[in-house]
């Protein structure tokens, strides 16, 4: 939905209103620009079967795709993060907003020994003649292990840390505690960023938690609550405590879009950088593979390949395609319950009638997985793809497929992945890789085919046999 047009039709036309705007992609809803900024969709309730996702849409007619080459990758694309728009309007300059990008983040170099810093994107030369692609094709790794925290999630959550400090009054400040269930990446990365910025942050793991990671966590300052998972209940017991906390008045400090959509924006530098890459060096993808727990990460991705496609620098998408485990596809599973409803050759408006009619029969399509999951890729075991709609819709508008791996995949792919480059990258992290070997078996990629995986995390102990997310 375009903000202008949206301003227009809510009788807000007599407030000058932003380039970017907090919409609902389930119900429709749009954030006044004048009320405070919100992370979830106002409009939802219990059982109302509509997948209320909030999240930035922009008016590209008024945007251009950001090219000063600024390391830190926050400053370098301020101009596309809402917050930026907020804060220029409350009277900040453009140098008010870059000075406090780089204070948050001098801090959270403080805390991290790193700060955000776009990372390396390259043909991985080895790789790709290892798998067959010829030189006009390939595969490029976009190399998030040395990122803060030793993975992509502090980018959702420095995102979302930014969207708050930008928005002022009580909301940012530490009124409210900061909240997360996660045992892994994203708990490391919400401890680093929350740390930095000086807010308390309530932290909900479960029994098997990693004890390094757990000590880890302590170190930061946090007191993480283990949760049982209680017979009889599906859903991870984590995330209900989470919830219950959010009730108490805690922000979601999470990378699931459903709970605080505010943690896509910031994913999207992922994007935005690799769109950056390939316009430097005139080498556009043709295929994105991304593996996917919450979903979050390839929301982020799509949702900033569309963006630079829409601000007219990228003459075509690449295909996005998704890779899960046996242990756990429930993204795979709605992908195919959509696609079966649609018509052969279905056009993109036909896809998008389809698309939006799931997204108000959300339970049709996304349910948690029955089983207790279990992967060696355990960063992408989560039992429910929670923003899994803006990622099926990137499948389906693009021709991509939804990929599911066995283990042996996965550690194949990790062995390859780690042979092959110098990144010590861990099984969730090379999962992409994965999907891409299928996807080569099949014939979908071909050898003159740019391909572009994400190496999302770093290895972070020899004999672990399981990552948790
Ligand atoms: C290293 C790594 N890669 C990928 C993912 C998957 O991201 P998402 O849950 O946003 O789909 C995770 C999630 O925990 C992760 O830790
Ligand atoms: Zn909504």
């Amino acid at each position: 939905m375009s903000p202008t047009t949206a301003a227009a039709t809510s009788g807000l036309d007599t407030i000058p209103s932003l380039p970017t705007a907090l919409a609902c992609s389930g119900c429709g809803y749009r954030l006044p620009d004048n009320e405070p900024i919100r992370w979830r969709c106002p409009m939802s309730s219990a059982g109302d079967d509509t997948d209320h996702v909030l999240r930035r849409v922009i008016d590209s007619s008024r945007l251009s795709f950001p090219s000063e080459p600024d390391p830190n990758p926050f400053v370098r694309y301020r101009t596309l993060l809402h917050g930026y728009h907020v804060a220029l309007a409350a009277g900040m300059s453009d140098g008010d907003v870059t000075q406090l990008i780089r204070r948050l983040d001098h801090a959270v170099a403080g805390v991290d020994g790193r700060g955000f810093e776009v990372t390396p994107f390259a043909r991985a030369d080895k790789l790709s003649e290892q798998l067959g692609l010829g030189p006009e094709g390939g595969i490029w790794v976009k190399d998030e292990t040395g990122n803060v925290s030793g993975s992509h999630k502090g980018r959702h959550l420095f995102g979302v840390l930014l969207e708050l400090e930008l928005a002022g009054g009580d909301i940012g400040s530490s009124v409210h505690p900061l909240a997360i269930a996660s045992c892994g990446n994203a708990a490391l990365a919400a401890a680093v960023v929350a740390r930095a910025a000086g807010r308390p942050l309530h932290v909900f793991i479960p029994p098997d938690a990693d004890p390094a990671v757990v000590a880890r966590l302590r170190a930061l300052g946090t007191d993480p609550v283990v949760c049982e998972r209680e017979p009889g209940t599906t859903g991870d017991p984590t995330y209900h405590r989470l919830r219950e906390e959010i009730a108490r008045g805690a922000i979601p400090f999470t990378c699931q879009g459903n709970l605080n959509g505010l943690a896509i924006e910031g994913g999207e530098t992922l994007g935005w950088e690799m769109v950056s890459a390939a316009l430097a060096k005139g080498e556009p993808l043709d295929h994105l593979v991304i593996q996917v727990g919450g979903g979050a990460l390839a929301s982020s991705c799509i949702q900033a390949f569309i963006e630079a496609r829409d601000l007219s620098v990228l003459a075509a998408l690449p295909r996005f395609h998704t890779v899960q485990t046996r242990g756990a596809s429930p993204l795979a599973r709605a992908h195919d319950l959509v696609a079966a409803r649609l018509p052969e050759g279905a056009d993109e408006a036909a896809i998008e009638v389809e698309l939006a009619r799931a997204a108000t029969h959300r339970s049709e399509f996304m349910w948690p997985w029955e089983t207790e999951p279990h992967s060696v890729a355990g960063g992408i075991l989560d039992d429910e793809t929670y923003d899994w709609l803006a990622v099926v819709r990137g499948m389906l508008l693009t021709g991509g497929h939804a990929v599911v791996v066995d283990e042996a995949a996965l550690r194949d792919a990790n062995q390859i992945a780690r042979a092959s480059t110098d990144i010590d990258v861990d099984h969730t992290g090379s999962a992409g890789l994965a999907g891409v070997i299928e996807l080569l078996r099949r014939g979908e990629i071909g050898p003159d085919d740019r391909v572009a995986v994400i190496y999302t995390g770093i290895r972070r102990a020899a004999a672990s046999d399981g990552e948790p997310s």
